[in-house]
């Protein structure tokens, strides 16, 4: 019945929106896109200690480390929609929503660009462009839309 998947479609967001508030202190939205974050961090740390000694290079982790971010990519983003939850960011993701999608989809593009260079990479020089172009997506985001 439509009438019943209009119902559905308005009651949804409601109890996620309220379940956000019931965990008190932190809401969950913050504490699941700042996990989400932090697993990043881990990954480009991983992928980033083989590019700095590139005889450490291995292919199969790489593309391990890659094919998870560009998959994790497209996680968090969900967890960004309640403007009470602020959280670490900054509130230009709620006044510049535009510039904060923009930013996401850098990114997104960024790391799957990363893990289609990465299937056929054997040494670090092959993908060290990619990652750099990553690393600039991480760090315009966090200029513009975290909080220092
Ligand atoms: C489109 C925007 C955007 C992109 C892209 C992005 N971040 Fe973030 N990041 C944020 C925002 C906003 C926060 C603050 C979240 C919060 O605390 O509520 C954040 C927080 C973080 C934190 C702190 C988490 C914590 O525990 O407080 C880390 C670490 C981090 N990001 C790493 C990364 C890495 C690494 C990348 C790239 C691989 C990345 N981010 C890409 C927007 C982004």
């Amino acid at each position: 019945m439509p009438i019943k998947s209009l119902m559905l479609a308005t009651l949804l967001p409601l109890s996620l929106a309220l379940s956000a508030c019931n965990s008190g202190g932190v809401s969950s939205d913050v504490s699941a896109r700042q996990d989400t974050m932090k697993n990043w961090k881990d990954t480009k740390d991983s992928m980033e200690s083989m590019i700095k000694s590139p005889q450490s290079f291995d292919a199969a982790k790489f593309k391990e480390d890659t094919q998870f971010l560009a998959d994790d990519a497209l996680t968090p983003w969900q967890h960004f929609q309640d403007k009470a939850a602020v959280g670490g960011a900054n509130t230009t993701v709620w006044s510049n929503p535009e510039g904060f999608t923009a930013a996401a989809e850098k990114f997104k593009q960024a790391a799957t660009n990363l893990n289609t260079v990465a299937q056929s990479a054997t040494t670090a020089d092959q993908v060290q462009p990619a990652f750099n172009e990553l690393g600039e997506s991480c760090k315009s985001c966090h200029q513009e839309f975290k909080a220092k």
